[in-house]
């Protein structure tokens, strides 16, 4: 039992948001003290067959925090210390707290629309996000999947993606990636690959949460408007990671229901480079990206893999 199992229950009946604050203080208050190199030391695996070199960047490892666990980009280095790969933020005002982080990982930064921006004038708003995020981030990405954004996922659209990625790619944005809907139909999804290729994109981020509900689901929960993210979206979301990776070579980072070693290396051999986690982050505690590191060493070893890169794509 980690103290982390002894604090869930208490930390569970908090409301989300405050559970969520507690969390980041605790974070916050341990970032770049004497205390941070501790964790670091506790969390960390270190082992140079997890490095994974994607999109221009060098993780150390594959296991990344998914955006939105650091909005405004406050805990990049406590979150490098508990051993994770990288960091990605949805990002908003964060642009100067970015450039004077001196983050330990590489940072990706999301880009989002605001909600009272109408889908017409996106790609002002896009870039308006942009130009002020652009020295804190190592690689940009296009979030046109949240469904918490009224009409958002209607900019995946062909010619709307084609409009708002190359914008922000004339202007310079780059590594730039696209984060997917696992909502989208087959025909979709490919008709945004096709942008992808075209434009040469650097990579795809699959998934963001889903509006479905499935039958399996029971309780309070089941009733809940909003994303869906977890453990109930494991396969849906592996499965679009396998969609994407039959139809493209840009890397692709793996998102949904990652919560231990066996979920992460599932992503990887359908195709991920590498994976980033939220809810696995929230029910797991603070260790878990030490846990699917040493699990995924395992796992490479008994399959004779030397390293992760030689495993992602292994069962296309
Ligand atoms: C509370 C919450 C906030 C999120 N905020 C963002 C966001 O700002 N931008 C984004 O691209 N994705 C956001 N996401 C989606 C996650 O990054 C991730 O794609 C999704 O939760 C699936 O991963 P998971 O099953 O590991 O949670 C958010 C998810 C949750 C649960």
């Amino acid at each position: 039992m980690t103290v982390y199992d002894a604090a869930k229950p208490a930390l569970f009946r908090l409301p989300p948001e405050t559970a969520h604050r507690t969390v980041h203080e605790l974070l916050a208050a341990v970032q770049d003290t004497r205390l941070e190199g501790v964790v670091a030391d506790h969390y960390t695996v270190v082992d140079s067959r997890l490095r994974v070199d994607a999109f221009g960047q060098a993780f150390r490892n594959p296991v990344g925090v998914a955006a939105g666990f650091d909005k405004n980009a406050e805990i990049p280095n406590a979150l490098a210390a508990l051993g994770f790969g990288f960091n990605n933020d949805g990002a908003d005002v964060v642009g100067e707290r970015l450039a004077g982080a001196d983050a330990r990982v590489p940072v990706g930064v999301n880009l989002g629309k605001s909600k009272s921006t109408p889908n017409d004038e996106a790609e002002e708003d896009y870039l308006y996000t942009f130009e002020r995020v652009r020295a804190g981030g190592d690689y940009f990405v296009v979030n046109v999947s949240s469904p918490n954004t009224p009409g958002l996922r209607e900019l995946q659209e062909r010619d709307r993606l084609e409009s708002i990625l190359g914008t922000l790619q004339d202007v310079g944005a780059d590594p730039l990636l696209v984060k997917l809907s696992p909502d989208l139909p087959d025909a979709a999804v490919e008709d945004a690959l096709e942008v992808v290729d075209d434009l040469g994109l650097d990579g795809v981020i699959a998934t963001n949460t889903t509006t479905d509900r499935s039958d399996s689901l029971y309780g309070a929960a089941a009733d809940e408007s909003g994303g869906l993210s977890g453990a109930p979206i494991e396969t849906e979301a592996t499965d679009m990671v396998r969609f994407v990776a039959e139809r493209t070579d840009a890397p692709i980072v793996g998102v949904g229901g990652v919560s231990d070693a066996e979920g992460a290396y599932r992503k990887i051999r359908n195709g991920a480079s590498v994976v980033q986690l939220y809810t696995g982050l929230v029910f797991e505690g603070p260790g878990v990206a030490r846990d699917i590191n040493r699990g995924l060493l395992k796992l490479l070893e008994r399959d004779g893999f030397d390293s992760v890169t030689e495993a992602i794509g292994a069962d296309l």
